[in-house]
């Protein structure tokens, strides 16, 4: 039977390469598609919490429920759009690290507190905004997630990231800390189809990734930029932008690689 809850980690240690974009957006287009979706924050930058219009504060995040002194349940917070809900970042995020690397059970942190919102059996996805960092806080995420989305941007030196990741996911396979882990897919993001320089790259990572790599890329697109400092996806913030387009037809791809019991159930796109 396919697990209804499906926990994707969208994670990628090069930073400004779309990952909480991706997040954001993608959420927005799924809970359009009437599928109830949970973004959880792990990055004490907290640009997912502000995307979706959410203000930090301290006491409300996922950091306390990973120390065992919150219910995680008590964490999730609405957001202004139906069916997305979010578990927020906050600045302690960033000791949380160091309190966490010195427990034996460090990679399973997230997974336990991520256990116990399945059991709840309330959400069709669970996104997960990892940090730009070979940390903790992203090792443990990948330890949790059934799949990592890997967003890749269209230019030179992005290969070279993506080998680090590759061999992260070996590492927690082998280990037998995740052997179910799989890259679910390579997303383009950033990409400018004017230059020969994106064209290139894309068809460099084709190539080496073959089918991993979604169909859909993302364009670069000013509306997308704009959106986080209304606190708003571009999804909703300009729904007919060429980002948003490019995200909510990326969505309904992510639906056919990640089908789950609720998606054969719901036909609503
Ligand atoms: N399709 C796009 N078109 C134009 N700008 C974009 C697009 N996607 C993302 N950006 C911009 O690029 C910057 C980096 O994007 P984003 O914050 O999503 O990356 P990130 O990988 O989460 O970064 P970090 O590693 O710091 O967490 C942001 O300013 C964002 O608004
Ligand atoms: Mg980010």
């Amino acid at each position: 039977m396919v697990r209804k809850t499906k926990v994707i980690a969208v994670a990628n240690q090069k930073g400004g390469v779309g990952k909480t974009t991706t997040v954001v957006n993608l959420a927005a287009a799924l809970s359009l598609m009437r599928r109830t979706v949970l973004v959880i924050d792990l990055d004490p930058q907290a640009n997912a919490t502000t995307g979706l219009g959410f203000t930090p504060q301290e006491g409300i995040s996922i950091y306390p429920a990973l120390i065992g002194a919150e219910a995680v349940a008590d964490m999730i917070q609405p957001t202004p759009y139906e069916n997305l809900n979010i578990i927020p970042s906050e600045v302690n995020l960033s000791g949380c690290e160091i309190e966490i690397a010195r427990r034996d059970d460090h990679l399973s942190v997230v997974k336990n507190v991520i256990e116990q919102i399945r059991e709840a059996d309330v959400f069709d996805y669970i996104l997960l905004d990892c940090p730009p960092s070979l940390g903790i806080l992203m090792a443990s995420s990948l330890a949790a997630a059934d799949g990592i989305l890997i967003p890749m941007q269209a230019e030179y030196y992005a290969l070279e990231g993506l080998g680090v990741m590759k061999g992260l996911v070996e590492r927690l396979r082998a280990s037998g800390v995740n052997p179910e882990l799989e890259i679910n897919g390579i997303l383009m993001t950033m990409v400018d189809f004017r230059t020969k320089l994106s064209t290139d790259v894309v068809q460099e990572v084709k190539d080496h990734f073959g089918d991993k790599v979604f169909e859909t890329m993302i364009p670069r697109n000013v509306r997308t930029s704009e959106a986080p400092s209304f606190g708003q996806p571009v999804v909703f913030y300009d729904p007919s932008s060429r980002g948003a387009e490019a995200y909510k037809i990326f969505a309904k791809e992510f639906l056919r690689r990640n089908p789950t019991r609720m998606s054969e159930e719901k036909t609503g796109e």
